[in-house]
């Protein structure tokens, strides 16, 4: 591939819709929002996730997108290129921050998936209860160099697909496998929501509380929504940049969103009735996934063989999501710095496992990386998540609405005039007024909490 000549780009709407899509859809929706929402008290944050979604995530969305394919750059560069000799090429270079930031813990966790495809291959789960499950996930995570290993084999496979370009790479994995993912969680959903006491998680995932609704749980639910859409951080401007110029960025932006909420609520519907019914308490957190499932597994016909495609189908949604990662530092290191694709994969995937060993070995029971039960792990994800996230997205968003200005949006999401677009003014109205001032607000609560 000939990164400096000629941008790669996809090759069909699908190819983007896709893959943009793969970048989304991930541990971020079966693993983490889970979390969140149960340590968050259920509906009442699910409500709020909705509204930031819905209110902020198309419109930060389109921003990214418009910001990549009129730059036609990284996110640095495209920075560079439409307002050269400013200082907003600093949001680009917080991206890449972010990016390396996130996918060094992010490996850890996409690590456990194949040890856990192990497990599920040699049957490992079989005729287990709840508190052996649980004794083993903390085990597991005890044995800190295990851990660092199949990280590093997470960190390999990204770097061996990125390094293979974009339109080999990274469309063709998620073109066939998310669909995939989908009906797999319909049928655990089926079977969660027909357990014994699962009408109670139900009951904790949409009867909202209101009264649950605190500072906490908007700053969660704002760092959840762009984490899980992959906003913010220049994934989407990355993408952008390889968006042919007929293609359609709004409705792309839309499928996107709608794809990544569905996922994120299957997920729900299949853990808090099967939590709930095994005894598993929402707040949990790392184990309510990866303990609640096996268990979902073991009360099914044929789970076995659903087990190990669960845990297959969990680790490539997880690649399709550090593959983005990864993308947005290698285009940043070949495009600023001139070198060659092979070698910034190489780079990046050294740095990223220097400082993700750190995350993993910080989950070990006494780990020098870890006080008071504040982790190298969670810090990182906090950090990144319900901070760097939401900044970069506000950034994003009043560089769209006041630097980029209207008739660079309108002239990009229409393609030039070629496509009506109906809803470019009321969006534009949001990046331009709204979605700063709901950034703002959220944080500033967060803050007083
Ligand atoms: N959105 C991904 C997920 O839900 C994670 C991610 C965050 C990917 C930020 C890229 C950028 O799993």
């Amino acid at each position: 591939m000939e990164i400096n000549n000629k941008r790669d780009s996809f090759g069909s709407k699908i190819g983007i819709i896709s893959a943009a899509a793969g970048s989304a859809i991930g541990l971020g929706n079966i693993y983490r929002f889970p979390c969140e929402l149960g340590d968050n008290g259920g509906a009442a944050f699910l409500l709020v996730y909705l509204a930031v979604v819905i209110l902020l995530g198309i419109p930060v969305m389109l921003s990214e997108f418009v910001i990549g394919r009129r730059s036609q750059s990284n996110t640095v560069g495209a920075f560079q290129k439409l307002v050269p000799k400013s200082g907003w090429s600093i949001v680009g270079y917080m991206g890449v921050l972010c990016g390396f930031l996130i996918f060094s813990f992010y490996s850890t966790v996409s690590g456990w998936t194949l040890e856990y495809i192990l497990k599920a291959i040699t049957n490992s789960f079989r005729g287990k209860d709840l508190a052996t499950i649980e004794q083993e996930f903390i085990d597991f995570h005890n044995m800190g160099w295990r851990n660092v290993l199949w990280q590093a084999a997470f960190i390999f496979l990204t770097g061996y697909v990125v390094f293979k370009g974009v339109k080999d790479g990274i469309e063709k994995y998620a073109k066939i496998l998310m669909p995939l993912l989908f009906v797999i969680l319909i049928i655990l959903g089926i079977r969660s929501i027909t357990l014994p006491g699962a009408k109670e998680g139900l009951v904790f995932l949409f009867k909202p509380d209101f009264s649950k609704i605190t500072g906490d749980v908007l700053v969660g639910a704002l760092g959840q929504g762009f984490f899980s859409l992959s906003l913010g951080m220049g994934v989407l401007i990355t993408y952008g940049s390889y968006i042919k110029k007929n293609d359609n960025l709004t409705s792309t932006a839309f499928s996107v969103v709608f794809a990544d909420t569905l996922i994120a609520l299957l997920a729900g519907i299949v853990i808090f009735p099967a939590a709930f019914s095994f005894g598993v308490k929402p707040t949990a957190g790392m184990g309510l996934v990866f303990n609640t499932i096996p268990m979902i597994f073991n009360q099914m016909h044929s789970g076995y063989f659903f087990c190990v495609i669960f845990f297959v189908l969990l680790a490539i949604a997880a690649l399709t999501s550090t593959i983005s990662l990864l993308e947005v530092v290698v285009a940043f290191i070949t495009e600023q710095h001139h070198i060659k694709r092979e070698w910034a994969t190489v780079i990046a995937c050294c740095i990223t496992l220097l400082v993700g060993t750190f995350a993993s070995l910080s989950l070990m029971e006494n780990s020098p990386f870890a006080k008071d039960g504040y982790t190298v792990f969670g810090m990182m994800d906090f950090l990144s998540s319900n901070i760097l996230l939401p900044l970069g997205g506000l950034l994003i968003v009043i560089f769209t609405g006041w630097k980029l200005g209207k008739s660079q949006f309108f002239d990009e999401v229409t393609n030039g005039g070629a496509l009506k677009s109906p809803l470019k003014a009321i969006i534009f109205f949001i990046i331009r007024y709204l979605a700063p001032l709901a950034i703002l607000v959220v944080f500033i609560s967060g803050l007083i909490n």
